[in-house]
């Protein structure tokens, strides 16, 4: 069994729900506010920790209270934390979140995040079989550094460039895998994309990323699944059908699922649906990393969708 090394931010989200967003300059009233621990590095982590797969953060936190609270949680979720310093240089990351009908807003400020450095991912050794999991939360020389440590020692490597930022060819090169969703597809390929375009959209502007056959790309696509590009042909797994209350997370979790799945040695294929349905879990609660499913959650979900589709099939026509 490989292992599952995640690079990447810690943050607290303070959580706003409320009825409908504000328009600029506008107040509205919000309904409840929340704490709950997030950030992608920590959030991919969690997921795939919880979802069987040895696992290892590297990352910072802020000497503050936050912090605190955040490494409590952290240890408590069965993920090795020997390569999680603490920071005196700054606070711990936050994220200020609206949620409205399931949907999110989000802005991060980065904190202890932008001071995970080149050093930080020198020390963990990797081996061959292993996984590298990163996103654009902690500075780009960083993730750079890592898929290049992790690509010598023969690991695979998973990017999941959100938010979306300015990067170039060279970091889409350390890549094995890309995970990326629908609004971050639009920015990198300059092409104005929604949820509602037909497949062959996405699929034309995934072709202009002209990244190769040899990688794999998958394109969360929300409660309409995923696109995946497998030896560049397109392959659509759709999702689940079930009540969202919260999106936060969703994508990181799918992140970690397919991390956690490659680490076990499952194909690509195994991989997209086991992540499809662990996500279809996350979204139907509140908050980002506690959200995250276990492995008996998913298989349970994975188990009553065959049996369902074995009683459709069993039907007298
Ligand atoms: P985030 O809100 O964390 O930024 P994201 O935009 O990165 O999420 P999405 O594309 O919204 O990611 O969702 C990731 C995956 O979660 C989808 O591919 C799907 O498997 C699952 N998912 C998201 N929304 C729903 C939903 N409403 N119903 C079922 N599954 C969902
Ligand atoms: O992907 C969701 C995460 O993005 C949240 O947990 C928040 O911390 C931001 O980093």
């Amino acid at each position: 069994m490989g292992r599952v090394f995640v690079a990447g931010s810690i943050n607290m989200d303070v959580v706003a729900t409320a009825k409908r967003y504000p328009r600029i300059g506008e107040t509205v009233a919000g309904d409840a506010v929340l704490y709950f621990p997030g950030g992608k590095g920590a959030n991919q982590a969690i997921a795939a920790a919880k979802l069987g797969a040895t696992t290892t953060l590297i990352g910072r936190l802020g000497k503050d209270a936050f912090g605190g609270e955040l490494k409590a949680f952290l240890a408590a979720q069965g993920i090795d934390l020997s390569f999680v310093q603490e920071t005196s240089d700054a606070h711990t990351g936050t994220a200020v979140i609206t949620v409205v009908d399931a949907d999110n807003t989000i802005v991060v400020i980065p904190g202890a995040n932008a001071h995970v450095s080149v050093a930080d991912v020198a020390a963990p050794v990797l081996t061959k079989g292993d996984i590298a999991v990163s996103q654009f939360e902690i500075p780009l020389p960083t993730i750079s550094a890592f898929f290049e440590r992790a690509r010598a020692a023969g690991a695979t490597t998973i990017l999941n460039p959100a938010p979306a930022i300015e990067f170039d060819a060279g970091m889409l090169e350390l890549a094995d895998i890309l995970i990326l969703n629908e609004s971050e597809l639009g920015f990198f390929t300059e092409t104005e994309l929604h949820g509602t375009d037909a497949p062959a959209r996405f699929i034309e502007a995934v072709r202009s990323l002209q990244s190769g056959k040899d990688k794999i790309i998958c394109v969360t696509l929300g409660k309409r699944g995923v696109l995946a590009f497998i030896n560049g042909e397109p392959l659509i797994v759709p999702s689940r059908t079930v009540n969202a209350v919260d999106t936060t997370g969703a994508g990181d979790c799918f992140v970690g699922a397919i991390a956690a799945q490659l680490a076990g040695r499952k194909s690509i294929r195994e991989a997209l649906a086991y992540a499809n349905a662990a996500a279809s879990i996350c979204v139907q609660r509140m908050g980002a990393a506690p959200s995250m499913p276990t492995a008996a959650e998913v298989e349970a979900v994975i188990a009553e969708s065959h049996e369902q589709r074995m009683q459709v099939a069993a039907k007298p026509t």
